[in-house]
């Protein structure tokens, strides 16, 4: 079976192709590398041993896109494309949503056109509106706080409202928590340009040297010890997410959300302790205040996923936090080359 990946040489999406190869899918990966290089697709070949199609294309390229599809048998696809940075979101709004909407619209379109109607969508947890109640269950209150997470709800109404009119779609869409970690390897993982904005990025670069010491934002939100309480997720237990839901969309029709999250909640301050117990190395930070935007409490229900996906995740949050540092400690400049310093 062949899968079209989208975005397939970012961060979640590179894991995921290794976990389909070595699955026995055959991949084609779409990608412009707006946030990401090549070189995580070099990898992603070195550690399966397998081949596959990249096609340097940006799906606002409506022209290339069909070419794609002209030159491939695709059964299914998984669309991970999109911008995901939410300051940046509300800094350039249009960018946004022309890139993400208007990315997938031009998808579906060549989709449409070429009777391939299996989608599995990268959702995510910020679809929950603010006053939704923990752990959140798929049926609760949908709402958005910034450019990025409207892209992401109208992006699942535009995926809803094309099975209403045709119902031989099959659509999954998956809201993902707070992804972390990488591949067991160190080989392949998160590889932020500039400075973080996400908290694990941001303590691998502190324990590693790179940046002096973490900020944590806010002590004061109601919680066991003040700090924001996440569901981190390891990546390769996300990726296994996605066979799942491509097995489910490869066997029926329909459209269901499914949360992917671990369902237990940490805080900005267990997950530091947590990173120094996994590597023995100590974490410099000091409290500041909240970061606006910030909600207190966020973890997921995942019991849909495992009834009617069969999926769980199995990774905790030792591994979670070994995997992370493992691949900054190997990979100290990302995917880019040793720095070389000309005199
Ligand atoms: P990422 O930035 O590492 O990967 C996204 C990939 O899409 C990049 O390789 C980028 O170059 C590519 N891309 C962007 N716009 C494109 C376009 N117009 N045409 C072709 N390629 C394009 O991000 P990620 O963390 O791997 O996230 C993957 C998806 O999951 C995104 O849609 C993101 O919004 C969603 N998501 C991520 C998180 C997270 O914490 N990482 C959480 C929830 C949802
Ligand atoms: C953020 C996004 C969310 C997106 C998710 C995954 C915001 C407001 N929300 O979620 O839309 O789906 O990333 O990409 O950006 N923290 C610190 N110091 C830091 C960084 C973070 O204390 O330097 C805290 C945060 O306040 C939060 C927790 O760590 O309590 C996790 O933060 P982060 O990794 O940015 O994820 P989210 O805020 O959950």
């Amino acid at each position: 079976m062949s899968i079209l990946i989208t975005g397939g040489a970012g961060y979640i999406g590179s894991h995921t192709c290794v976990e389909l190869l070595n699955a026995g899918y055959d991949i084609i990966v779409l990608d412009n590398f707006s946030n990401s290089s090549p070189e995580s697709l070099n990898r992603v070949k070195e550690l399966t041993d397998r081949d596959f199609k990249v096609y340097e294309v940006d799906l606002l390229d409506r022209e290339k896109v069909e070419l794609v599809f002209e030159e491939n048998h695709i059964d299914a696809v998984i669309h991970f494309a999109g911008l995901k940075a939410v300051g940046e979101s509300v800094s350039i709004p249009i960018y946004y949503y022309q890139n993400n909407i208007t990315g997938t619209l031009v998808l579906l379109d060549i989709m449409k056109k070429y009777h391939v109607k299996n989608i599995v969508f990268s959702s995510s947890a910020t679809v929950y509106g603010t006053h939704a109640k923990v752990p959140l269950v798929e049926d609760e209150i949908l709402g958005a706080t910034n450019p990025y997470g409207s892209t992401k709800l109208m992006i699942e109404q535009i995926l809803k409202d094309v099975f209403i009119a045709d119902s031989s779609w099959s659509i999954a869409l998956l809201r993902y928590f707070n992804p972390i970690g990488a591949h067991v390897s160190g080989k392949i993982g998160e590889d932020p340009k500039g400075i973080p904005n996400n908290l694990m990025p941001y303590v691998t670069q502190v324990a590693a040297g790179k940046l002096d010491r973490l900020s944590v934002f806010g002590s004061d939100y109601p919680t066991h010890d003040g700090t924001g309480v996440r569901d981190y997720i390891h990546v390769m237990d996300l990726a296994i997410g996605h066979i799942k839901a491509l097995e489910k969309v490869m066997n029926g029709t329909g459209v269901e959300a499914y949360n992917l999250g671990t369902g237990v909640g940490y805080s900005v301050l267990d997950l530091i302790n947590a990173f120094e117990q996994a590597t023995n190395i100590k974490i410099p930070y000091h409290i500041t205040d909240r970061r606006p935007g910030d909600i207190a409490t966020c973890y997921a229900s995942p019991m849909k996923a495992k009834k009617e996906l069969g999926w769980e995740a199995k990774k905790d949050i030792n591994d979670m936090c070994r995997d992370a540092w493992n691949w900054q400690s190997n990979n100290p400049n990302g995917y880019k080359k040793e720095e070389i310093i000309t005199i």
